[in-house]
This record gives structure tokens, sequence and C-alpha cells, in this order.
């Protein structure tokens, strides 16, 4: 949550800032803000989005070869001009930004105020930010060293970037709990909450590690840890290309999005699956696969999409592994005291690599000796380092909020996880691994059919977009992708949708039906499909409107639908690979039809680095 960019060189910092936000937003868009060094500290910061911020210079001095520059996702303060960042210091001498949060501010602020200082934001960030400032006041002592001080008493999770008057093109930079990467360039630096702002300028880029400090010049960037070592930054080369982070001529991220599937699920299957010779390659796997094969269970750790790709995998390393996988949201098993027993291996899901609640989860299963796997997008990211091994998800950088083509990324690595270990272990005939390995060789061309006829979900999109509730039911392995469906709706269209295993709909949502409520099945033909088809017969009954996705040829369950979404014909186990794609679809054209804006849905953000 929250984005942050600076910039130190020789060319004018406000566009390469600006131009970076704009990339960032989607980890918050409440508010947005510059400092810039141009002869003494120049602070521009508006509420709302980084565009109202352009509005707001127009006409001001915004020159300068050093700056810092935020776009916000709200915590402490309701999102106003005054809460934006960049925060000046009391004496002016310094400004500041910060993604995180500063738990112990509190206590910090209350010994500020007996010293009499005073606050123009309610936010944390001010609070330290005054609390380093009286530090360097008192003491007499570099910014450096103010930092140092300040940083041993703060608990919470911080990037804090600084600028200081009596130092025009110097950013100091520290991190502890959110991401921070460094741009190399020649007589220049960069820095980012990701790579994105600095991808045109330099590939060479250095992860900042948690209780590591930074101090970046045009021609010098010394690293160093919190007792004042100095440390060997690690320089390394990034393979994203600028066209991966821009729309390419679709209308928003997300379509982009979906749209890539065919390709992203590919290149997540390349070099990893050999259909042909019986073969997966998952390093991560083979070197952990004496501890994996004798585990007595999977913990699935993650949050929200990602824990539906997890709840998804259950069901595929039961069948294939006979291995009991449990499925937790890592935001209450970090603090439930889970009974964990060394040997236990836990994977760990994410898309962005730094959501708080999974990194803390995995922290403390490690410590108490369990083998951690990540599925994670992005590459270099705190639970890409933190775990013992994994495999990346390599769709590439996804930055519609509303999380598309990393789902069914994170679902072909689990698959092929899964397949890998049953043939570790022993437990699934040969013949039913190798017809699953061609399916899932298959998948991405299926899901390029999918995508070739949208006209169908469109116009169900605009039959629907005035509706006030969905409901979404699934059964097995349909089951999660009713509950993503539901997800996708409600979080860029804010219409109110629930998902269900299809079967519990006569323990209590059945009540919910009238003539007026869209439920979305998901009906493939699997094991289950008669019973489904019972359950469409039972909305039906009561006057339900019936949305389906159905298996190409399925008459029976075409002819029980209002509405039918077709995919192809695949076998159960990866049938989510296809029917999620309809309904992120779905829930796209309806968000567009009721205008939101779906690739910044309202109060959310791409990567949740808050707890
Ligand atoms: C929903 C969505 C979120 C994320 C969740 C976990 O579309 O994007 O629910 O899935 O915040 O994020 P990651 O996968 O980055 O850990």
């Amino acid at each position: 949550m929250c984005g942050i960019v600076g910039y130190t060189g020789y060319r004018d910092a406000f566009p390469v800032v600006v131009k970076g936000l704009k990339r960032l937003e989607y980890r918050g868009y409440d508010s947005a803000g510059i400092a810039l060094h141009n002869q003494s500290l120049q602070v521009y910061k508006k509420m709302g989005k980084v565009a109202d911020l352009e509005e707001h210079v127009v006409g001001k001095n915004i020159a300068g070869r050093t700056g810092i520059g935020h776009t916000r996702w709200a915590t402490h303060g309701e999102p106003s001009d005054r809460n934006a960042h960049p925060h000046l210091s009391a004496s002016g001498k310094l400004a500041m930004i910060h993604n995180g949060i500063i738990e112990n501010y509190n206590q910090l602020k209350q010994e500020l105020l007996q010293k009499g200082y005073q606050f123009i934001s309610d936010t944390d960030t001010e609070v330290l930010l005054n609390f380093i400032d009286e530090i360097k006041e008192n003491n007499h002592c570099s910014l450096e060293e103010a930092v140092r001080i300040a940083l041993k008493r703060v608990t919470g999770a911080y990037v804090i970037l600084l600028i200081e008057q009596d130092n025009p093109d110097t950013i100091l930079a520290a991190r502890k709990g959110s991401p921070l990467v460094i741009g190399v360039g020649k007589g220049e630096h960069f820095l980012g909450s990701d790579a994105s702002p600095m991808l045109e300028y330099t590939k060479e880029v250095v992860y900042v590690n948690d209780y590591e400090l930074a101090i970046i010049r045009p021609d010098e960037l010394i690293l160093k840890n919190l007792g004042n070592e100095v440390l060997t930054p690690y320089v390394q080369k990034l393979d994203i290309e600028l066209a991966a982070i821009e729309k390419g001529g679709f209308d928003h991220f997300m379509l982009k999005e979906i749209f890539e599937q065919p390709q992203t699920i590919y290149d997540c299957l390349r070099g990893r699956l050999d259909a042909q010779k019986n073969k997966i390659t998952l390093s991560g796997i083979e070197q952990y696969a004496k501890e994996i094969c004798s585990a007595n269970r999977i913990i699935m750790v993650a949050c929200g999409t990602s824990w539906h790709a997890g709840l998804t995998a259950e069901y595929i390393f039961e069948e294939c592994c006979r291995i009991n996988v449990e499925v937790e949201y890592a935001s209450e098993f970090r603090y439930r005291n889970p009974v964990i027993h060394p040997g236990d291996v836990i994977i760990a899901i994410s898309q962005s690599g730094e959501t708080a609640d999974t990194l803390v989860a995995i922290e403390n299963a490690k410590a108490k000796g369990a083998i951690i796997l990540g599925v994670v997008n992005v590459v270099g990211s705190s639970i890409a380092r933190i775990s013992h091994a994994g495999a990346y998800t390599h769709a590439g950088p996804e930055i519609g909020v509303a999380s598309t083509k990393a789902f069914t990324a994170q679902l072909a690595v689990l698959s092929m996880m899964a397949l890998k270990i049953a043939q570790l272990r022993g437990t699934m005939p040969a013949e039913r691994i190798s017809y699953l390995l061609s399916e899932l060789e298959e998948i991405p061309g299926k899901v390029q059919q999918i995508l070739n006829d949208i006209a169908p979900i469109q116009s169900i999109a605009e039959k629907y977009a005035a509706a006030r509730d969905f409901l979404y039911l699934g059964r097995g392995y349909n089951f999660p992708v009713a509950l993503e469906g539901a997800l996708k709706l409600k979080e860029i269209s804010y219409i109110h949708a629930e998902g269900y295993p299809a079967a519990e709909m006569k323990h209590g949502p059945i009540a919910l039906v009238d003539d007026q409520l869209p439920v979305v099945f998901v009906a493939t033909r699997d094991s289950y499909h008669e019973k489904v088809i019972s359950n469409m017969q039972e909305i039906k009954a009561r006057k339900g409107k019936v949305i389906a996705v159905v298996s190409e040829g399925d008459e029976t369950a075409i002819s029980l639908s209002e509405s039918a979404m077709i995919v192809p014909v695949c076998d159960e186990m990866l049938a989510p690979l296809l029917t999620v794609i309809p309904l992120q679809l779905l829930a796209y054209y309806i968000g567009v039809a009721r205008g939101c804006d779906v690739d910044k849905p309202r109060n959310l953000a791409k990567s949740v680095t808050v707890e």
C-alpha cells in the first residue's frame, strides 16, 4: 500500500517522479504528492490521483534535480491534502514520504507533544519525521545518524525516503517490511516500491533488505545496516520490458491482463512441463523432495484471490498427492498460534510477494521449523526471498488492482507442483498423470478459444449490470471459482456478491432467491454435474435468473440457463483455469457498464503491505 518514488541525477526530477507515481497508482490513489529540492524544499500535494497533482502544479515552479513522490492508500488520517505525503518537518529542513505503519506512533507523538511539537496532519509519518528531526537537532548529528537512532525506537513497517534542505542532491532511504528497489543509472539513481518507475532508464537494480539504510546521490549509492556497517549492494539485472507495464491498446489494464492469460499460462508452463516425456521440472520441489514426500501435511497460506488459488489447490493436491492439505487465511493463521511441527510444508501464495499478513505468517512458521515454498509472481519480492524454495508464476507485472492473470498462473504452478509430488510419492497412476500433463499443455489454447468469443459475455453483463446482488455457486474444483467470481464482481462493480458451494445453498442462501436475483453457476461437466444440474433446477423453480458457465456441447445445462457462457471441455481438475475466465470478463464488463474505475476500485490497493 502506498507507492514511493525517488530520483536524483541530471534530469528534471518532477516528470520522472510523476511518471513513476502513475505506474505505482495501483498501490493506492487517495492522494499524491512530491517534494523537490530546488534551492529550498518545495512540497506539492493533493488529495486524489496523480493527475490531480499534475493539475495542482500548473504554473508553479517545479524545477529541481532531486525529488521524492508518494501515492497514498490512507491508514492514519482520512484522504485529504493535509494528510497527503510528503510531510515537512517542524524545522522545515526535512521532507519525508513513507509506506507502511508506525505502530508505536502514538507513544512517540506524546513525547514530541511534551516537547512542544505541533502536528499538521493525522499521520504516523509526520510523527516519525519530527522524531527524526528532533534527534537531529538535539544531537547535532547527521540525518543518517538521526535516522539510525530513530529507527531503533520504531515498531512497525516502513519504507521512508527523506530529502534535506542542507543536502541538495541526496536521498536517504530505509526499509523494514515494505518493498524498496533502487535503480542504478549513470550519474543518476532511482527509487521505487517496485521497479516500474525506472524501467526506461535502467535495468540494473538493488533490492534493499529489511533494516538497511541507503544514502543515494547521483554518482553514489552507499548501503549500510542499522549498525552503521557498510554493505556491498547486490546489483541485479531486470528482465521486464516497458511494454509489459503499458496498456498496449486496451481500455484497462484489467482487460489487457485477462487477454494475456493464454500467454502467461504458457510462459508459466514453458520449460517446466514436457507432456511427451511425462516430465515436470520444478527445481524448488526437487530440492526439497525428501522433506515434501515425508511431510504429514501441507498448509497453503494466502489472502484474497491467492487464497482462492490455495483452496483450489487443496482439492488438486488431495486428489493427486493423497496428503492432508489445510488452507489458511494468512491474517488468521499468523495470530492464532497455529500448531506447526518441524517438517510441515507451507506453501505461501502471493502475486505481489509483499502481502504483510502472508509474509509474517511464513516468518513465524519458518521459525518453528516449517519448510516454506513460495508461489510468487514478483521476482525478488520479500515472500520469494524468505521462502526456502518455490516456483515463480512468471505472469509478468499485474497492474489492474483486481487480480486475474496472477490467479491462473498460480493455478498452473500449483497444478504442476501437485503432479510433480504425485510422481515423487507414487500416489497417482502414471497414465492419469500423463493425461493431465497433456491436458495442462492444452490450457493456453483453450483459454484463447474463450477469449475469441466474448460477445455473449458482454451482453450478459449489459443485461445484469443493474442488479443489486449476485449469488455464485459451484461444487468441487469449481467451488473456489465461484468464490473468486463473486470477489471479482464485488471489488470492481461494487455489487454485493456471495460465493457458496452449490449444495450449501439449501442451508440458507436460497432464502435470497427471487425473480430479481442473478445466480451464476459454475457448472462444467464433472463428477458433480448431475447434482449441480439439480441445484440449477431448484433456483429456476424459485424464479432466480440462472447464468451458467457450461461445457461446450452440454445442452442440458445450456437449456436450464437464461444465459450461458461456454468453455471448452477439459479434465475437471484443470477446469478452474478455464471457468474463471468468463467470470473475470463478466465482472469487468459489468464494472465498465456501471461506470466504475475498474483498474482502481475504491478503497483497494494492489499490494497490501499493512496488516
Ligand atoms: C483481489 C486481489 C486481492 C489479492 C490479495 C493478496 O482481486 O487482488 O484479494 O489477491 O490482496 O495479494 P497477493 O497475492 O499479492 O498476496
